[in-house]
């Protein structure tokens, strides 16, 4: 409407004028009556990204649009002008001056764009989780440690930092919470995490001291690319670990760790947090190596369990019968509670995320030891409690947390490890997960629990890949 207001002729003036009158994010694709066959775009905060092929030209919000037609592709530029013709793309700068954008290859292949013989999206990508593992931990081991010269990432970036601090959003947060607890685990320099949309409002005590990590599979989530810029601008050194390449969060980064999962298409995202937990452990490994608080030893031996972890992922993908029975129970549900406690309260927390999303059925988190400063007053007979019981140092605490809610009536689903002894009167259903050392079981726990969500959302006869009310690509605040 702005636009039209201005019209008299001179599309790009009219597109300059009625955009400068605006506030806040947007991209436009914008055809003028008297100009056929023509599409300007211009963007701002919002991405777009476009590609001219021998069959035309196409232009998208998100290049997992352009997988199944071009290979290369570029990034429309904040405030520069694109007149799409099917002959040609001509881009002009904020002066008017005709601009060469940078051309970027398409790597991904166009099958990872289809659902290759699965119902969902979300079911195929599950089942990419191994492949999606070994394509992001081989190419940073050099002599069996980790090693991120592949990404031009030097050590210097942890070097002077006295603290780390980590933002994100949503399952990309819930990685950074077992980011966190792996880095002071193994490196011993305090870490925060923070959710992106909170973190940028808080004034965060932020210098040249700090290292800020943003985490993103799309690399344009408006939350969090803002909290990039405000620590930027407060002097952190920036690194970003990001699925999409040459994505905006990737741009504004000092410094990338691409997760390489392909494209995920699902809004429910499962390969790429399990590839980003893979960014977060090498992250810890190589921080623990150079400050010597691990061994080369010790190195190379987390190194070698995450690299078996691939194998193992794979194993647990054949639960899916076994989760399945368990997900057509809860399908009535009005509430259903996870808990955990360490590793496995984030875990916990990304597992009733991903319930909530597809499902629609109300879940909530909790770390288990908080349950009776409130929580435990929401148990009721037959409410479904899932526990998470896979970390040896608190296992006996988890269980003690199982007793309370079963005393009160709720249905346990019980996930441990290989090595738990599980009285089988403290559960309903309980799921053992191969033996494997505890600090790797995220990468297992999750797929238990990415099955759950979408075996319950499939039973309901929703939208697996589409829930409503919700889109990929968060661009706007
Ligand atoms: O693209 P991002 O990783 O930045 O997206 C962040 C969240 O919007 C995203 O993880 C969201 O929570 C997922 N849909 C959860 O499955």
């Amino acid at each position: 409407m702005i636009i039209d207001e201005y019209y008299n002729g001179d599309p790009e003036e009219a597109i300059r004028l009625g955009t400068s009158k605006l506030v806040g994010a947007y991209g436009f694709c914008i055809m003028f009556e008297d100009i056929p066959e023509t599409i300007y775009a211009i963007r701002s905060g919002s991405p777009l990204v476009a590609a001219h092929t021998e069959k035309g030209s196409i232009i998208a919000s998100d290049m997992v649009a352009l997988v199944s037609h071009a290979k290369h592709y570029f990034v429309l530029k904040e405030n520069h002008i694109a007149k799409i013709t099917k002959d040609e793309i001509l881009v002009k700068n904020e002066y008017g001056d005709i601009y060469g954008p940078t051309i970027h290859h398409i790597s991904w292949d166009v099958g990872a764009a289809k659902k290759g013989g699965y119902d969902y999206f979300m079911m195929k990508e599950i089942h990419e989780q191994p492949d999606a593992l070994k394509n992001t931990i081989t190419p940073r081991i050099a002599n069996g440690l980790p090693d991120f010269s592949t990404d031009h990432v030097s050590d210097d970036i942890f070097m002077g930092i006295n603290r780390i601090v980590i933002t994100a959003c949503g399952t990309a947060m819930h990685a950074g919470l077992i980011g966190k607890n792996m880095i002071e685990r193994l490196a011993r320099i305090p870490v925060t995490v923070d959710i992106a949309s909170e973190f940028r409002y808080q004034n965060p005590i932020i210098d040249e001291k700090t290292l800020l990590i943003t985490i993103s599979q799309s690399g344009e989530t408006a939350d969090t690319l803002a909290a990039l810029k405000l620590g930027k601008a407060k002097g952190a050194k920036t690194l970003s670990v990001v699925n999409v390449k040459g994505s905006s969060i990737a741009r504004e980064s000092d410094y990338v760790l691409y997760t390489h999962a392909g494209p995920e298409i699902a809004v429910a995202s499962t390969k790429a947090y399990s590839v980003q937990l893979a960014v977060m452990y090498l992250i810890a490994f190589r921080l623990a190596y150079v400050t010597k608080n691990i061994s080369d030893r010790e190195a190379k031996s987390y190194m070698s369990e995450l690299v078996n972890i691939c194998d193992t992922v794979e194993e647990v993908l054949s639960f899916d019968a076994q989760v399945e029975n368990i997900a057509k129970r809860l399908t009535k549900a009005d509430d259903i509670f996870f808990i955990g406690r360490g590793l496995d309260y984030a875990l916990s927390c990304e597992g009733s995320l991903k319930l909530k999303e597809i499902s629609y059925i109300h879940s909530e988190a909790y770390a288990a030891g908080e349950l009776k400063h409130g929580t435990i007053s929401l148990i009721t007979d037959n409410v479904p409690v899932i526990a998470l019981a896979t970390q040896p140092d608190v296992y006996a605490k988890v269980i003690s947390n199982v007793q309370e809610v079963r005393s009160r009536g709720a249905k346990v689903i019980l996930i441990t490890d290989a090595n738990a002894s599980v009285d089988a009167s403290l559960c309903d259903h309980q799921i053992v997960l191969p033996e494997t050392s505890a600090l790797f079981t995220p990468f297992i726990s999750v797929v238990v629990l990415q099955y759950l969500a979408y075996y319950v959302s499939v039973e309901k006869g929703l939208n697996v890949d589409q829930p409503r009310n919700l889109a990929k690509s968060v661009t706007v605040e």
